[in-house]
């Protein structure tokens, strides 16, 4: 059995993982929490675990950053910076804000952290905020330090059933509730991972989205889990929604995402990609579940509508190892299973369009990319049901393989879809261009490890 382990994406050392948490940044460190159970490769018994990164490309893993105790596992949440000891855990202190999963339900729980990340100690006072009588679903707070003089203070939102509900506090230790928002009208659904963020809008003016991760209803079993956005307005009380809206990846494999503090840049995205365990003989893989690449966001003004672009973050990338003329058919070997891989297109003729085919040593087929003037599919082994977006695939596009996984970004990054691809290491490209227009197409291989 080949080493699955991806090149680009943050895998747990062992066990399990699902979504990012407490993304923040010590200096030139960019610190990831995790849900993890360090013990099985699947859900349960949840911890925050903790790896640090100085490009998002390359992680060191770091010790368990906070385990379950009584007021039970260890959910998903967020971190702040409490530079002005609001909360009197110390000048500077890292602050975790997190949901407990335990006896007295969902409740939001604290930890501080006063050397950088390294340690961390649970609040005494914990919980912080408790559900009402009977509501089950009441988690994955996200705060942010919001407004100035008087109306300074640190506003959460958190997922509570069909809402995302605004709470605000002065110490982070007590909380009163602001206001409640609902951002998608469909019945019977479950939001989860709330998270605020400015993003760059057209004009360089920040423009606030919201993001939440969505649990179909039962109703709708067959849909997705995805992650949405929603520009709104927030005057730190309460969001307004403002017209456009979208879905951040249209892909199986991208889920609870959560941004790190932009400190000035344009944010930065990553999801959870949720895979399943390899059955196959002899697997004696360690773990399961990874993180996206990271995604910078922006957002541009397209036919009048706004659409929010992403572009991986990739880290170091060896040159450009391969240009393909067009109308040719060809194979290219992937200098090793870590590769990226970008497409370059003018407009397609209506009827013309390109095939890109990821295959493996054995040339079984990984993941199939169809573009066509109208729409991209991209379809993968493990996943029954393809993805297809109404798109017209010009632009660059840009195809981040990995043992495991792949990310496409159409269209200059307005269209992504992300798959996982197990159990299969991939070896080679295969490209059938019948565009009529030329398509180019170079392949670079990943530097990290
Ligand atoms: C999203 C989620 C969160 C929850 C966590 C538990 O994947 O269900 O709502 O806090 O995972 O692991």
């Amino acid at each position: 059995m080949p080493d699955e382990r991806p090149r680009l994406h943050f895998t747990p050392p062992t066990g399990w993982m699902n979504d990012p948490c407490g993304l923040t940044r010590t200096g030139d460190t960019w610190h990831l929490f995790y849900q993890h159970n360090p013990d099985a490769r699947v859900w349960g018994n949840i911890h925050w675990g903790h790896a640090t990164s100085l490009d998002l490309a390359d992680w060191t893993d770091h010790p368990i950053a906070l385990a379950p105790d009584e007021l039970g596992l260890i959910f998903t949440g967020c971190c702040v910076r409490d530079v002005e000891d609001t909360a009197g855990f110390g000048a500077d202190a890292l602050v975790a804000v997190f949901t407990q999963a335990g006896p007295l339900g969902q409740v939001q729980s604290l930890a501080f952290s006063t050397d950088g990340g390294a340690s961390w100690s649970m609040f005494d006072g914990n919980p912080v905020l408790a559900p009402p009588e009977g509501v089950k679903d009441h988690r994955d707070p996200k705060v942010v330090r919001h407004g100035d003089g008087p109306d300074r203070a640190w506003v959460m939102l958190l997922a509570v059933g069909e809402t995302i509900e605004v709470h605000r506090s002065n110490d982070l230790r007590h909380w009163s509730a602001s206001s409640v928002f609902r951002p998608d009208p469909r019945p019977g659904i479950i939001l989860e991972v709330p998270d605020l963020v400015a993003v760059p809008g057209p004009d360089g003016d920040p423009i606030w989205l919201l993001l939440y991760s969505v649990i179909p209803a039962d109703t709708e079993a067959s849909s997705r889990r995805l992650v949405h956005w929603q520009a709104v307005d927030f005057d730190g009380h309460q969001l307004v929604a403002l017209g456009p809206t979208g879905v951040v990846d249209h892909g199986p494999s991208f889920y609870a995402a959560l941004t790190w503090p932009a400190d000035g840049e344009p944010p930065i995205v990553v999801g959870w990609m949720d895979e399943s365990l390899p059955e196959v003989a002899g697997d004696r893989r360690e773990w399961c579940g990874r993180l996206s690449t990271p995604r910078q966001l922006t957002l541009e003004r397209r036919a009048g509508e706004l659409v929010l672009r992403q572009s991986p973050v990739l880290g170091r990338a060896a040159n450009p190892t391969h240009q393909v003329e067009p109308d040719d058919d060809v194979v290219i070997d992937l200098l090793d299973r870590a590769s990226i891989t970008r497409l370059e297109t003018a407009e397609l003729e209506p009827k013309s369009g390109y095939e890109l085919q990821l295959i493996d040593r054995e040339g079984d087929e990984i993941a199939m990319l169809e573009v066509t003037s109208t729409r991209i599919t991209l379809s993968a082994t493990d996943h029954p049901d393809p993805t297809t977006v109404h798109a017209i695939g010009a632009g660059q596009t840009t195809i981040v393989i990995d043992a495991g996984s792949v990310e496409l970004f159409a269209e200059d990054g307005a269209c992504a879809i992300s798959t996982t691809t197990l159990p299969s290491v991939p070896h080679a490209v295969k490209v059938r261009n019948r565009t009529g227009v030329l398509v180019t197409l170079s392949v670079r291989a990943a530097l990290s490890h």
